[in-house]
């Protein structure tokens, strides 16, 4: 068994894993200060509600509980709002890593996993993308992920600090064990926004269909949480067992357009998605798929319910608890 520090484990991912590593017999303690994450996600005494800016309550806290690894999935997540406040989010995911870097660094707290995105590749040159594909953000957001792979490059040459950085494409899906699921608020995410226009009659809009793919809708590599949540069980196994610091894609490998998760979502739900065509969102790339053979082979991982049938399936069972 092993102890670990969750940031941000109210949150849709952080939650799901955290609830993952306590079924598999390991010890949780979860930082979030739940300016987006939500209570309900987290048992009451696990939760230490602080903001990762509080360096010296995150020391103390660390030196209290003898943490053997952090998984820190605590940051801002919305690429178009961090357009309209690029400060909010340099100051919240640069500074809050870099604050939570320090205090690890006084406690002596040496492995961490880090949530990074395929967001840190803007429009890659070529799909699908391989890790050594060069950082070209788009966004802030994607820009505030890259500042922190490159702060944990540093910090392995210089503190002895080893780290596996995720990028993570397209989360989606519920788990269905744990009964955690995606609540963002507002929701910017498809599968989500096509429930809600199911629900509520209101078309969805589609964002542009004259990109050159097969049916001129974006593609994505959609992977379910569960198959994520793994990805850091997987990592967190490495970095325990010694392993050196890395970064890995977590994608399924496969693209999907648009309008095929909007047939699958048709097909699963029994019911017709209102839509409209509208233009193209800014900064969407037309095409993001991951290579994932790196995480396959080096940390043995493997996506098990990422087929968008099973995705939309457990997505739509979490969205009829919610509402
Ligand atoms: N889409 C629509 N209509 C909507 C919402 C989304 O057509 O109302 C389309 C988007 O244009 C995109 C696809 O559905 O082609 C998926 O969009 P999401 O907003 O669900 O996800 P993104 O691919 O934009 O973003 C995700 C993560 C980001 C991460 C990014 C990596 O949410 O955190 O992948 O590029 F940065």
């Amino acid at each position: 068994m092993s102890k670990f520090l969750i940031t941000g484990g109210a949150g849709y991912i952080g939650s799901t894993t955290a609830s993952r590593l306590l079924r598999t017999g390991h010890e949780v303690v979860v930082v979030d200060d739940l300016s987006r994450g939500h209570a309900h996600n987290v048992e009451p005494a696990r939760l230490r509600r602080m903001n990762l800016s509080e360096t010296d309550a995150l020391r103390r806290l660390m030196e209290r509980e003898r943490f053997d690894a952090v998984v820190h999935f605590a940051a801002y997540i919305a690429v178009g709002e961090s357009t309209q406040a690029p400060e909010l989010y340099f100051s919240n995911n640069v500074g809050g890593s870099l604050s939570l870097l320090t205090a690890m660094t006084h406690a002596g707290v040496s492995r961490l996993v880090f949530s990074s995105t395929a967001a840190v590749y803007g429009n890659p040159d070529r799909i699908p993308i391989t890790e050594d594909q060069p950082f070209q953000p788009v966004s802030p957001y994607g820009e505030s992920k890259v500042m922190v792979e490159k702060v944990l490059g540093w910090m392995d040459q210089f503190r002895g600090l080893r780290s596996v950085a995720l990028r993570y494409f397209n989360a989606c899906g519920a788990d269905p064990e744990s009964h955690r699921g995606e609540e963002h608020e507002p929701e910017t995410h498809l599968i989500p926004l096509l429930f809600r226009a199911i629900r509520t009659g209101t078309p969805v809009t589609i964002f542009g269909e004259d990109y050159e793919t097969k049916d001129g809708t974006c593609i994505r590599d959609y992977i379910h949480v569960s198959d994520l949540a793994d990805a850091h069980i997987c990592a967190l196994n490495h970095l325990m067992a010694g392993g050196h610091s890395d970064s890995f894609n977590v994608g399924t490998g496969s693209g999907l357009t648009v309008m095929e998760v909007l047939r699958a979502v048709e097909d699963v739900t029994g019911r017709k998605v209102p839509y409209v065509v509208g233009a193209r969102r800014d900064g969407d790339p037309p095409s993001l798929v991951a290579n994932s053979d790196k995480l396959r082979k080096f940390l043995g991982w493997e996506p098990k319910c990422s087929d968008i049938r099973a995705i939309v399936a457990d997505a739509w069972a979490f969205e009829g608890r919610v509402h």
